[in-house]
């Protein structure tokens, strides 16, 4: 018989397991904390949201977000953390016991296993570019989303920030590298509303001992940072229906 070949899902999962197990979920808090606790600002977030931490990793953003939306005069909120490691779930779920309002699910973006127009907002951090299907994960966050629910995505590898475009060949699985505008292109044509894109620089300094496999100097590291992430944002309108053309999976 011959073998039957791994998905592209599966071959995410079997690479970001093996980050999982190299503890780069947690060291990823370094990285990413400066922008990602930005974006947050940017949300808004309220007591009694209801969130999604698409790409959650190790949980540290989901951990930040389950503190913002957790008890308050509007009831009880909630956190979701999906991820498709299911080796980052595990270490997400033992780092987060402390939490009553998170829950971690080992699924795909592609199949985002959740019920209709439950987010209010969505958080997904250094996540996007590599969705096999991205179209396919739009459609899925226009269904899981609220009426008028944020979608907040961050992402740091994207064709306008070309020292960005230096550890693509250092990736072992593929990823998608489109600009600003495509993306703003690719949100409106799957119905999102009030898309928007952002600059998000990192000004965290990088010390001159700093070692980096990712960049091809330390100057290059010090300008991917100036130029920043990329943040898209966008808004579900206020409907309850599939966005057009959404497909049943
Ligand atoms: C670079 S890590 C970022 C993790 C976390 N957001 C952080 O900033 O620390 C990318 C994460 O996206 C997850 N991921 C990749 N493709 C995915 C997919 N199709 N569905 C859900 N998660 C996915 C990976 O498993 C990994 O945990």
């Amino acid at each position: 018989m011959p073998e039957k070949l791994p998905t592209p899902d599966e071959k995410l999962q079997l690479e970001f397991n093996r980050w999982a197990e190299q503890g780069h979920g947690e060291t990823m808090e370094r990285h990413h904390l400066n922008i990602t606790e930005k974006t947050i600002r940017l949300m808004d977030l309220r007591p009694g949201e209801r969130v999604l931490d698409l790409g959650c990793g190790a949980g540290w953003a989901t951990r930040l977000l389950a503190r913002l939306v957790a008890e308050g005069p509007e009831g009880f909120g909630q956190v979701v953390g999906l991820d498709v490691a299911d080796e980052m779930i595990r270490r997400a779920r033992v780092a987060s016991k402390d939490f009553e309002n998170i829950l971690y699910v080992w699924g795909s973006a592609q199949q985002i296993p959740w019920e209709e127009n439950f987010f209010d907002k969505v958080l997904s951090v250094e996540s996007f570019y590599y969705y096999p299907d991205q179209e396919r994960a739009l459609a899925e966050l226009f269904r899981v989303m609220a009426p008028r629910g944020r979608l907040f995505i961050l992402i740091n590898l994207y064709q306008d920030n070309p020292y960005s475009l230096q550890w693509v060949d250092k990736l072992k699985v593929p990823v998608h590298v489109r600009s600003s505008a495509e993306y703003v292109e690719l949100f409106k044509r799957h119905a999102f509303e009030n898309v928007e894109a952002r600059l998000i620089p990192d000004d965290t300094p990088t010390p001159d001992d700093y070692q980096t496999q990712s960049f091809n100097s330390l100057e290059d590291l010090r300008a991917f940072k100036r130029v920043g992430a990329l943040l898209l944002m966008a808004s579900k309108p206020d409907l309850r229906n599939p966005a057009p053309g959404y497909t049943i999976y």
